[in-house]
């Protein structure tokens, strides 16, 4: 039987192209909906070269209604949704609050308020580990306490799963899967899709591999006096293929109404954590590549160890990270080596 239509809200972005193939792969049909604010449309052409298949595209604004309402009206077939559609930077948000708070929170309304009129079944919701904080115990389970965010960006995953958890206790005819992902790090083994940081990359492994490829001097470490095994700062580094695996279950759960509760929250890691350094060696290893690096101070607002129990996920949704991190390395560095190719960067 042919699969439904899935709208992939941010659908070029990092996670969403990675997700679009894997939803291709699986059988469904996708549209997607993007502004183009953190991504373009390179991401179509390689999502068709992988798959064979170019998703339906609309290049509009989530937190403007009258285009998602246009979109549900030539699209009557819509019945899920994974919206990845949000501004992501920390930093950025600390600045900005209010772009922040208007473009994730408007996206994520304005999707849950179309849903029942159009028929729509479900939603899977891109959360994060962020919504821990500095958690009291390794691995965080999903029983774990939410912490008060330390920036506009992590309060907009917290307040998201109130919204979410508001509308669907108010009688919403629709479920939701909430995915806490941790770090999402390499790319596509075709280096096809990948992540396109803009200016100066902010997070580690961007910044590692330009670093890799002689366009930044050298990677800073962000400490190495925490209270780690070798004093830097602990992460889970999940594959973003096998993160783009998880949507498609999550997906098929809502809509063939597999799971009990209308809404699941589920971690998405590898459980197991792993320092910087030991990431950059990682990196070294798997690539055969140095990557210039030197201690410096701590980063303001870093979190000192965090990684996943990813128990829930492995036994309710039958899904597991299987991706080594070497292989991520090398799927990271083939990408970075894709950009000095076509010239991107
Ligand atoms: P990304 O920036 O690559 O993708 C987000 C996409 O959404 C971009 O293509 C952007 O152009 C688009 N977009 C933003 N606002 C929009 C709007 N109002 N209307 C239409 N399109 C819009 O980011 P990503 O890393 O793929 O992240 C996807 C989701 O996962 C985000 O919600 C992010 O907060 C969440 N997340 C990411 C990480 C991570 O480390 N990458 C970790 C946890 C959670
Ligand atoms: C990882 C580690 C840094 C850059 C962020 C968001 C989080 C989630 C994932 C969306 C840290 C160290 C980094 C560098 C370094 N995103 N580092 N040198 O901070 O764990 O999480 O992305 O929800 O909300 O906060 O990711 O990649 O920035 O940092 O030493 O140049 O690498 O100190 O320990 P982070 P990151």
């Amino acid at each position: 039987m042919a699969k439904p239509r899935i709208l992939v809200t941010g659908g070029t972005g990092y996670i969403g192209s990675h997700t679009v193939v894997e939803l291709i792969n699986a059988g469904y049909k996708a549209v997607i909906i993007d502004n183009l604010s953190n991504s373009n449309k390179d991401a179509l052409d390689g999502i068709e070269k992988i798959t064979g298949l170019r998703p339906d595209f609309v290049e509009a604004d989530c937190t403007d209604i009258n285009s998602l309402t246009a979109l549900f009206e030539k699209y009557d077939d819509i019945k899920g949704i994974i919206n990845f559609a949000a501004s992501k930077a920390v930093g950025e948000s600390i600045e900005k609050p209010i772009l922040y708070y208007r473009n994730n929170l408007n996206t994520l309304m304005n999707l849950l308020d179309l849903m029942p009129r159009f028929g729509v079944k479900g939603i899977v919701f891109s959360s994060s580990c962020t919504v821990y904080g500095e958690p009291d115990q390794n691995p965080v389970t999903e029983a774990a306490p939410i912490k008060k965010a330390t920036s506009p960006y992590g309060n907009t995953k917290q307040i998201s799963e109130e919204i979410i958890t508001d509308v669907i206790s108010s009688g919403a005819p629709f479920k939701s899967v909430i995915l806490r992902y941790f770090n999402p790090v390499g790319a596509h083994p075709s280096a096809l899709i990948g992540e396109l940081p803009n200016g100066v990359p902010q997070n580690l492994i961007p910044y590692l591999t330009q670093t890799a490829m002689g366009i930044r001097k050298e990677l800073s470490v962000f400490g190495n006096d925490y209270d780690t095994p070798d004093g830097s700062c602990i992460r889970d580094f999940i594959n973003v293929v096998d993160l783009a695996k998880a949507h498609v279950i999550a997906v098929e759960r809502m809509l063939e109404d597999k799971g009990e509760a209308p809404i699941e929250i589920f971690n998405l890691g590898t459980g197991v954590g792993l320092s910087v350094l030991e990431l950059i060696a990682a990196f070294e290893r798997a690539t055969g590549v140095k990557v210039p690096h030197k201690i410096v101070g701590r980063r303001h607002g870093d979190i000192e160890k965090v990684w996943a129990d990813p128990r829930h996920a492995n036994e309710v949704l039958g899904w597991k990270a299987t991706t080594s991190i070497e292989d991520t390395m090398r799927s990271a560095w083939k990408w970075q080596q894709h950009l000095r190719e076509t010239g991107i960067m």
